[in-house]
């Protein structure tokens, strides 16, 4: 351990070292572009798919990471291509040692053949991990992390997808999600931070930072990618890329702040949403892409297309008659660089648009500009061949124990009925069914190895399932194994269930199909029908159940969830997942995660926790009720914690003034703990109608048995403001409630 340490020490140190010793090329910017003819300007602004340069048919691929030199030459010279993205459709991960080469031919090639000798900047989709590099180190999902509550440790988990990008050659990372979850029903909930602003905002620093440190010219680092600006994750049917309806005001209230967020953080790409929201395309929105995001928020790096979302711009969204009115609409409204990504359509429309004079060369100038600046902030233009030695720590246990870390602070204890766990080690027999028991996949969802990650060919070796893992930790206790149900359809349920009345514990894996965009879009947000069928054959031989929940999204447990004597939500926890669910059955990890949303009792019950008061009670009939299954910010401990002595500095807060929040947190419990301590707020009268509660701030805490601490927040009257009708943020003069637990104090702003 003392070892590992100091080896992990020294690496960090003679890493920074490398870092320092990184040169930045003098390139200068504005000589190249007034030296570029308007095709290699267009090329810049082209990215293409590796299956467009690899052997095979588009997007038939067998092997997209071996390169066609010839198809390579036309990219290059014909068209002057500036980014290249993905693993090629139909692949999986690859090794450290194939993306190597793959670089370097690309580049190598590029050199040879650009007169500007302008690098060529690679994207890839390194979601949670540098998930397309073979053994790298896989992390909880983005909603997973949300739940730790624990920003400074999320950071460290960004920072090492970023090392282990940029090991991989690839310098930019199409993460982090930054789309408020506030649709459960879809496909990317768990691509999100969640459903609450402040958490999400808090998370989105923590990513940014990760990943590109205050230096992307760090062979270390990464330039990070915002998206998907702006509205996507909201589509009124819950369906992927489909419309939004969303007022202006409730977009910048609940979608937007976690941009702003990011661009504050310099966050040096964006990717645009796929959809339309009231009825346009965001890709063709000039008020978003332009007036709002570089007038008004001053965002100043590269804004790519998602999927090939100019071609779609005509026949899916049908506002353009034609490619090329497709392609005048986007770069107009303010896009930089197109995401093709199968043919070279684009580059050639843009030429011919240019060269009439329908786009003025100045506006591309503009996105080239931009694009230049990127590879030139990178230090893509002096970057010298890559070596697996400058990354010693790639895909490390050092890595893996900051994954572990997460998975084990993202774990949220729902339920847990006369203490039924932490489990002891008795000699006891113990039953583990459920579809999720046995897979590595279900642990990590989708973007894991392959974009929709249910490959099991490309699975790190020695990662533990939950099953695994519950037999290392299982001590005198008899393990048995029956899978009862797979995902959808019911498998052994005769056997599970004898195995069911011989046992002593029942944990029931439950789980869902890793999937993301329209392959994840689903009619019915209840868990499905198999594995609520195990459920209730389970309950018949009355032992205590515990339930393991691995969801991308919360699947609604409302008709079985009272057959559970202890409930853990574990999300997408990642390749450690398994390891830290054991740990947690077993009390070696006390959980501490919360729940980053609010978990609907029902169907058709999307209530979210900041709602408000017409959705709460209504006094005449109770039908509004909010009754969620779980609530927002909810998750157990195995020890206990008291608050006490709540104090405001001031009842009153004025212009520049700031309130001292304290409350005393004591461990009251036999173990040692971490607690989130989370300060709310109500706004008791408002211009727009006010929610029930917000979050405003919060604070992990570590507490050891009978250890109490001050905690201490500072709060600023921005901090309690909203958007008001005129879409501007103000914070009105009036009462309002400051909570902690279930406490409050009335303060009046002046
Ligand atoms: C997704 C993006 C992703 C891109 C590149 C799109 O389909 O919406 O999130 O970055 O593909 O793979």
């Amino acid at each position: 351990m003392i070892r590992s340490a100091i080896l992990f020490v020294f690496l960090f140190c003679a890493t920074n070292f490398f870092v320092s010793a990184q040169k930045t090329a003098d390139v200068n910017v504005e000589s190249l572009i007034n030296s570029m003819t308007i095709e290699e300007k267009v090329g810049q602004m082209t990215q293409i798919d590796l299956g467009v340069i690899a052997n095979g048919e588009i997007c038939n691929l067998q092997n997209p990471q071996s390169i066609n030199s010839e198809k390579l030459k036309i990219a290059i010279s014909q068209y002057h291509v500036g980014s290249i993205l993905n693993v090629g459709c139909a692949s999986g991960t690859i090794s450290l040692s194939n993306w190597h080469n793959i670089i370097s031919t690309i580049q190598n090639e590029n050199t040879k053949l650009d007169r500007n000798k302008i690098p060529i900047i690679y994207g890839i989709d390194a979601i949670h991990g540098a998930n397309y590099t073979m053994v790298q180190t896989l992390f909880p999902q983005q909603i997973a992390m949300a739940a730790s509550w624990n920003p400074a440790l999320v950071e460290k988990g960004f920072a090492i997808t970023a090392y282990e990008t940029r090991a991989s050659g690839l310098p930019w990372n199409f993460s982090p999600v930054l789309d408020i979850g506030r649709q459960p029903l879809w496909s990317r909930f768990f691509e999100t931070f969640g459903e609450d602003v402040c958490l999400a905002k808090s998370m989105t620093t923590a990513a940014i930072n990760g990943l590109q440190g205050n230096n992307i010219n760090n062979p270390y680092k990464v330039a990070a990618c915002m998206k998907h600006f702006l509205g996507y994750s909201m589509p009124l049917s819950g369906k992927d890329r489909t419309p939004a309806w969303i007022s202006d005001r409730e977009l910048r209230e609940y979608f937007l702040p976690t941009f702003e967020q990011a661009i504050k953080s310099g966050a040096k790409t964006v990717m645009i949403n796929s959809g339309e929201i009231n009825g346009t395309p965001v890709h063709v929105n000039y008020d978003i892409l332009t007036k709002l995001l570089r007038e008004e928020l001053g965002f100043k790096g590269v804004a790519v297309t998602d999927w090939e979302d100019i071609y779609k711009l005509v026949n899916l969204h049908r506002v353009a008659e034609n490619k090329k009115e497709a392609v005048r609409m986007a770069i107009m409204a303010g896009i930089d660089m197109s995401m093709t990504p199968n043919d070279f359509e684009f580059t050639k429309l843009l030429i011919e648009l240019v060269k009439e004079g329908t786009v003025p060369e100045a506006r591309i100038n503009i996105s080239v500009r931009r694009i230049l600046e990127l590879k030139k902030e990178l230090g893509l233009f002096s970057q010298t061949q890559f070596t697996q030695n400058n990354y010693p720590l790639f895909g490390s246990k050092q890595h893996a124990e900051v994954s572990y870390e997460l998975a084990a602070e993202c774990i949220t204890l729902l339920k847990n009925k006369n203490n039924l766990l932490p489990l002891k080690n008795e000699k006891q027999n113990i039953l583990v069914c459920g579809p999720a028991a046995q897979s590595l996949n279900l642990l990590n969802g989708a973007w894991t190895h392959t974009w929709q990650g249910v490959d099991t060919k490309y699975n790190t070796a020695n990662k533990l399932t939950i099953l695994d893992a519950i037999k290392i930790n299982a001590g005198n206790a008899t393990i048995q194994y029956a899978m009862g149900s797979s995902l959808d359809s019911v498998m052994d349920l005769n056997d599970c269930f004898a195995k069911a009345k011989n046992a002593d514990k029942i944990i029931v894996c439950l789980g869902e199909l890793p999937c993301t965009e329209l392959p994840g879009n689903i009619d019915d947000l209840s868990l499905p029908l198999a594995q609520q069928i195990l459920v209730n054959k389970l309950k018949e031989a009355g032992k205590p159940i515990i339930f393991i929940c691995c969801f991308n999204r919360p699947r609604i447990l409302q008709a079985v969830a009272k057959y559970a004597d202890a409930i853990v939500y574990a999300y997408l926890p990642g390749d450690e997942g398994g390891r830290a669910i054991a740990d947690c059955l077993y009390g070696k990890i006390n959980p501490s995660g919360k729940l980053p949303f609010t978990y609907p009792a029902n169907v058709n019950a999307i209530v979210h926790y900041d709602h408000k008061t017409t959705e709460d009670q209504d006094v005449d009939f109770s039908a509004n009720a909010y009754r969620p299954q779980f609530d927002f910010g909810f998750g157990m401990s195995y020890t206990k914690f008291d608050y006490s002595n709540f104090s405001v500095s001031q009842n009153t807060l004025n212009d520049n003034d700031s309130i001292v929040i304290k409350v005393e947190v004591k461990n009251s419990g036999a173990v040692n703990g971490k607690e989130t301590v989370q300060v709310y707020y109500k706004d008791l009268f408002a211009s727009i109608t006010p929610a029930v509660k917000k979050l405003v701030a919060f604070k992990k805490i570590n507490l050891n048995a009978s250890q109490t601490t001050q905690v201490e927040f500072v709060i600023h009257k921005n901090d309690l403001s909203f958007i008001n009708k005129d879409l501007k943020r103000v914070t009105e003069k009036g009462d309002f409630e400051i909570m902690i637990n279930n406490e409050k104090k009335l303060i009046n702003v002046k």
